[in-house]
């Protein structure tokens, strides 16, 4: 009988076959118990040895069961710490990270630059009107530099502003001087497109005004940011131009080194001069002085980066994209 439990015991392959075997012995109606209720039967000398005997027999199964119980739990673990197993070798899976792009990543800087030096950052509309993109920084009627700014016409009059400048104007309506902001933006021209000209690029506008800004605060502002960008120290040109909302105007430029070549170059950037008093007078400012400056980011991203073309800005491929990740 012993023999028979524990080799019953031992061919249990899991806990409740375990289980089952523990009853069919051991429980209340099992063979083992059986033989104890048995006892009453034999008489009397024979009685103290066998029920000592079925009670060592009791015991032995006992400890059997409880040695394969721990036996097949330890199974049970080692299977499911198998099944969960992680290979730490093997090569993990890539995410695709997206990241700023170029573009987005040179305003974030120009606008960290200005804001360092107190500007607020404004916005405005790309729909405009005749009057914030034109009139009111006194182009007059006719003027061929109306011309000179190509400009995408809407049906109803309206037009896709061809400059940030038109938010000097919105700007000073809502505002009191003295104040210092900037603008970043898209603007839009009706041109014919090539590796320098896009119909849609952004620009970076400046303006601030104040009881006496002078031209040498525009030319310190431009400076601030020359070294900001291209090292302190930078070198700036202003040379002489024509806008109709500044007086005097100019176009300025950054001196820099070419990465590339290693050549030190002049970077023409863009338009800047005095506010002129036609525009002052348009918003009713009285008793002010102030200075404008705007120009193009892409030509800013497009140069240092060596991008040979304006159009890889807008065509989202991955190429120009990574080349760019880590870039400022
Ligand atoms: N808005 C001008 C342009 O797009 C640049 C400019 C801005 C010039 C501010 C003077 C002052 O060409």
């Amino acid at each position: 009988m012993l023999e028979e439990a524990l080799a019953a015991v031992e061919a249990a392959s899991d806990l409740q076959e375990l289980q089952t075997v523990r009853v069919r012995y051991l429980g209340k109606k099992g063979e083992l118990t059986r033989g104890l209720k048995r006892l009453g039967s034999l008489p009397p000398e024979e009685r103290r040895e066998a029920g000592r005997r079925i009670n060592e027999d009791k015991q032995a199964v006992e400890r059997a069961i409880q040695e394969r119980r721990q036996a097949l739990e330890r199974d049970v673990l080692e299977a499911q710490l198998e099944s969960e197993r992680v290979d730490v070798t093997l090569p993990g899976t890539r995410f695709n990270a997206g990241g700023l792009h170029l573009l987005t990543r040179v305003t974030n800087r120009l606008l960290d630059v200005f804001t360092a030096l107190g500007y607020e950052v404004a916005v405005g509309p790309e729909l405009e009107t005749d009057h914030y993109n034109f009139e009111a920084l006194n182009f007059p009627e006719e003027h061929p530099a109306r011309d000179e700014q190509d400009t995408f016409w809407t049906t109803d009059g309206r037009l896709l502003r061809t400059h940030t400048s038109p938010m000097q104007v919105r700007y000073m309506e809502m505002h009191k001087p003295p104040f210092k902001v900037v603008v970043p933006g898209k603007v839009f021209r009706n041109e014919a497109v090539d590796t320098t000209h896009e119909a849609q690029f952004h620009q970076l506008e400046a303006l601030v005004v104040g009881e006496r800004i002078t031209m040498a605060d525009l030319r310190g502002a431009i400076e601030e940011m020359a070294g900001a960008l291209f090292g302190a120290g930078t070198r700036t040109r202003l040379q002489p131009s024509f806008f109709p909302f500044v007086e005097p105007g100019a176009e300025f430029a950054i001196h820099w080194t070419n990465p590339r070549s290693r050549r030190q170059e002049w970077l023409e950037l863009g338009g800047c001069g005095m506010v002129h008093p036609n525009v002052f007078g348009a918003v009713g400012y009285r008793g002010v002085t102030g200075f404008a400056f705007g120009f193009g980011i892409e030509r800013l991203a497009l140069v240092p980066y060596g991008l040979p073309d304006i159009r890889a800005f807008y065509q989202g491929d991955l190429r120009v994209l990574r080349q760019f990740r880590g870039a400022l």
